[in-house]
């Protein structure tokens, strides 16, 4: 059973003497100054940094409760220490969403291949701008009427932090536009620090006794975030210009156009900024970067690819969190090579069971690495990984690291070959691997068959249910959800709507617990409060059904409209029955995802926790993408040869217009956009009397001329 780590401060901070709480933070100080040192000195630290992070919190929290104990030498004065306040909240009103990777040159041509696919271009030429991936954190900055007015870190990609004060210490980056500009112009770019500076700021650190920076985009980042902007003026900061956010209009219609008006503007773009003409030319302006990548003087990891052509960006759009017209061809991971101290087998949501790496700390590429994947049990079989071995890491990037493989000689005398649990670590439950039907095979993956009794999976489901994208509960975190589930008063998802009424019950009452005080106390539960009211596709997505992400909930809410409906399909949709073959004919939700649904509806336990939940809560509507858009919410399906627009431009486009995008025609079916040639699904939508028109009335429809 889930048993919390004992804790390592028994006593609540309230409840010590003035005296015992001088001799913690003495110790406590110590303690941390020599984390520090051992995380940012020696690149080699021996605490995982959720553990650091309790030992930091105890810390502020003495001091928050005895302040005589915030003497100038105290932690929380010194550079490098976590600001405990916080940045005010900026909404982006234009998203900043990530890149797609790509690792090689057939990559980077598939890439191309997608993208003329896509505008169905033929042998048409298309250009591309190449600029360098600049290695610092980006940041958003808004210019109305010229004047700089706000500026925001990228945070989750639609909010993100008020970093304005700091970011006018920044002299590369102008307080007013030059010349002509559109009145709302928001900038977009990436603050970074150069090697030189780097290395001063760091002997300067050293100097004074400070923590150093392990990079010079920590160190850019830790100078950006500062809650004083005094500090962040002392810190040499540079910025180079990229793309745009909300415009009231664009100065060109191509990349490289808007980029050379930012450069007017007084903004500084990267000189490596250049057009590629075609393939050939993007894969040889790569070649060209990789040999001067030691020279610029500024970390790069890689270049970014964008199509020049403005209205072809609009016409790709994007696909989930990034845009189709860009890519990023990051370089080549950096390897190292460690120990394999342990395997640990981590039990998710849906029961399966990953593997872990705990390695022996470890720099890679400049970040300290003590995790890895292991993916799954077939793979450390394939490649014979055993606990004691000396392995190689690699990482790319953001992406997580990975082992590459064994040194074989160094494996020590009498490695045995690991054993995958056959049962769950923590229920005891079988693990199985399921069996394809059809093909006979194993599923890589080993799953805890105990869904309804393993503590691991009931955790993982409640972290998903209050997670930002699903209830987005703030103040229900991971750690407060394992609190409430190890103190009893938190088992299921409907419980947690009945927890005031539980704290009420509860001695000591939880603002007199560690880590709680009476605002987060009432915060928290006014944050439950107010999401008794969410739209139905994050409450689908928050049920944590297999198969069912944030895209997959979109496409059943905006199916079935109403849950109950859902409901009612999922639990008649047995294989081979007309429900299942409705929940399969939704455009985009496979065979895979209703047989997850019926399984999921099926189960007498889940029946009684949704009446449970929907007594709770109530569903709204899920919001229009485009409410303004004629299109939006109706179901349409395309036919016949289109002119205008490729298949699967016409399948973006509806979505981006808010309609949902069928395969076939049925009773369902709002409107059918039909070419030359539309045969047997023109005839079946006049039988139902469906609206059908041309590609060029879908133009008109959607406003597009
Ligand atoms: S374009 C929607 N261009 O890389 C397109 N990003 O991995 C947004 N970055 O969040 C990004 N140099 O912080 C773009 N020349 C460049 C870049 C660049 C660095 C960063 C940026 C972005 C991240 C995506």
């Amino acid at each position: 059973m889930t048993k919390k780590p004992s804790r390592a401060y028994p006593a609540s901070v309230e409840e010590l003497t003035p005296i015992e709480a001088r001799a913690e933070h003495a110790r406590l100080q110590e303690e941390i100054a020599a984390h520090d040192r051992r995380y940012y000195q020696e690149d080699a630290p021996t605490i995982s940094d959720a553990d650091y992070d309790a030992l930091r919190r105890r810390y502020e929290e003495l001091e928050r409760v005895f302040p005589e104990l915030a003497t100038a030498e105290s932690l929380t004065k010194k550079v490098g220490a976590k600001p405990s306040e916080k940045f005010a909240k900026v909404n982006h009103a234009v998203p900043m969403l990530s890149l797609g990777n790509v690792f090689s040159d057939e990559e980077v041509l598939e890439f191309v291949a997608r993208v003329r696919r896509f505008l169905g271009l033929g042998e048409s030429p298309l250009r591309f701008t190449f600029e360098p991936k600049i290695d610092g954190l980006s940041c958003s900055l808004r210019y109305e009427k010229g004047h700089l007015v706000q500026a925001a870190t990228r945070g989750d990609g639609y909010e993100g932090e008020d970093v304005t004060a700091n970011v006018r210490t920044i002299d590369e980056i102008p307080q007013r536009l030059r010349g002509n500009h559109s009145d709302v112009f928001e900038v977009r770019g990436e603050v970074y620090m150069t090697h030189k500076d780097f290395a001063a700021l760091n002997a300067r650190q050293k100097e004074l006794g400070k923590t150093l920076f392990a990079n010079p985009r920590n160190a850019a980042a830790g100078s950006l975030r500062q809650l004083d902007p005094k500090i962040t003026a002392s810190r040499p900061l540079h910025f180079f210009a990229y793309g745009w956010g909300e415009t009231s209009a664009l100065p060109a219609n191509t990349q490289l156009g808007v980029l050379e008006a930012l450069r007017r503007y007084g903004l500084p773009v990267n000189p490596l900024t250049t057009l590629c003409e075609n393939a050939e030319d993007m894969l040889a302006h790569y070649r060209a970067i990789e040999t001067q990548r030691a020279t610029l003087g500024y970390d790069i990891d890689g270049v970014v690819y964008k199509v020049d052509d403005i209205a072809l960006e609009e016409r790709l759009g994007f696909v989930s969190r990034a845009p189709r017209w860009a890519v990023a061809r990051k370089f080549p991971a950096e390897r190292a090579t460690t120990i394999l101290r342990d395997i640990e087998i981590q039990v998710g949501r849906t029961g399966a069971l990953t593997p872990v790496a705990r390695l022996e700390p470890v720099t890679v590429g400049g970040v300290v690495v003590q995790n890895a994947t292991l993916h799954n049990e077939d793979e450390i079989a394939r490649k014979d990984i055993r606990i004691g071995d000396t392995v190689v890491v690699q990482r790319a990037g953001d992406v997580i690291p990975q082992i590459v493989e064994v040194v074989a000689e160094k494996r020590p005398n009498g490695a045995k070959p690991y054993q995958f649990p056959h049962v769950c670590p923590r229920c005891g439950s079988a693990a199985l691997r399921e069996i394809d039907e059809k093909t006979g095979e194993a599923d890589v993956v080993r799953r805890c068959t105990g869904s309804l009794v393993c503590p691991a999976q009931a955790i993982e489901r409640l972290k998903h249910f209050a997670s930002r994208n699903a209830m987005d509960i703030e103040g229900l975190g991971d750690k407060q959800i394992e609190f409430f589930y190890d103190e009893g008063l938190i088992k299921t998802a409907s419980d947690i709507f009945a927890l005031a009424e539980r704290e009420a019950q509860m001695s000591p009452r939880l603002a007199e617990r560690e880590g709680y005080g009476e605002t987060s106390v009432r915060n928290l539960f006014a944050a439950i409060e107010a999401r008794r009211s969410v739209p139905i596709n994050r409450f689908i997505f928050a049920l944590g059904v297999r198969h069912v992400g944030e895209t997959n909930a979109r496409r059943l809410a905006r199916h079935f409209g109403d849950f109950e409906s859902l409901r009612e399909t999922a639990r008649d949709a047995a294989t081979g029955s007309e429900a299942r073959a409705r929940i399969d004919s939704i455009d985009g939700v496979g065979p895979a995802v209703a047989e997850a649904l019926h399984d999921f509806f099926a189960e007498p336990h889940n029946e009684r926790e949704l009446d449970a939940l929907l007594k709770q809560i109530t569903l709204e509507p899920m919001p229009a993408v485009a409410s303004t858009s004629p299109v939006s919410g109706k179901t349409v399906v395309f036919t016949g040869a289109l002119e205008r627009l490729t298949r699967d431009e016409a399948k973006a486009q509806a979505e981006r217009f808010g309609a949902h995008v069928a395969a076939s025609v049925s009773k369902k079916t709002d409107l059918v956009v039909a070419g030359p040639g539309a045969g047997s699904k023109l005839k079946k939508a006049a039988e139902l009397g469906i609206e059908v028109i041309t590609e060029d009335e879908w133009f008109k429809r959607t406003g597009q001329g």
